[in-house]
């Protein structure tokens, strides 16, 4: 899978999906506002049916699986196509058996020690979470003055708005941004699709390159 877009876009949409009937409006509101792929939550009963059902209808777009703490999970999430794995923390017996079926993960970190135990498994793209709450941007650029060097990559991802955007890109060691601002459960919930489309627009006008 190529997260090609990722890079491009600098957006990753974390998606809670409660219904899976708002699957495909929720998808198609993010293709409408430019954004092909989406990361989906798996810590609701229907997330598993939520992303075959986006894959289904709108096989252009990628899919990620985010809340992946269950090796378990892995071997279904290859088999129904998920695109790549998204993780709040550092598993290592997760990420060794998602390397050993070349399911890309992003791991998350905060701590020099955590990113070091990431590097020494090869992975160069890692989720810096939770953003805010760890320091945030600062703490994201201080992490850049000794790693910056080996290529390592971030995606901050917690707490973060649309205001708190250029900060966390102001770093050169930030490959895309995470959040759920701009598709947060209430406005999915209230079938809002248009104003998820109105905010995600106004992400990418910050974000993509
Ligand atoms: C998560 O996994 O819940 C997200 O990283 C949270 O991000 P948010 O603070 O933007 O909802």
């Amino acid at each position: 899978m190529s997260l090609e877009a990722l890079y491009k876009t600098r957006l990753v949409p974390v998606a809670v999906i409660k219904n899976a009937d708002d699957a495909e409006p929720l998808a198609a509101a993010l293709l409408e506002a430019g954004l092909p792929h989406i990361e989906v939550t798996l810590r609701t009963p229907c997330a598993m049916e939520a992303m075959e059902r986006i894959l289904k209808a709108y096989p252009q777009m990628t899919v990620g699986a985010g809340t992946v703490i269950d090796p378990n999970m892995l071997p279904e999430l290859v088999d129904k196509g998920i695109g790549f794995g998204v993780s709040p923390g550092f598993n290592p017996k997760l990420i060794e058996k998602a390397q050993s079926l070349n399911f890309q993960m992003i791991p998350g970190v905060i701590t020099p020690t955590e990113v070091e135990l990431a590097l020494s498994h090869g992975l160069k793209l890692l989720k810096f979470f939770p953003a805010e709450q760890a320091g945030g941007a600062a703490m994201l650029k201080a992490l850049a003055g000794p790693y910056g060097h080996t290529g390592v990559q971030f995606v901050p991802t917690g707490g973060i708005n649309a205001a708190k955007v250029p900060d966390y890109l102001s770093t050169p060691v930030t490959a895309a941004i995470g959040g759920s601002w701009f598709v947060s459960g209430k406005l999915v919930e209230a079938g809002e699709f248009a104003e998820i489309t109105r905010l995600t627009k106004e992400a990418l006008a910050l974000t993509a390159k």
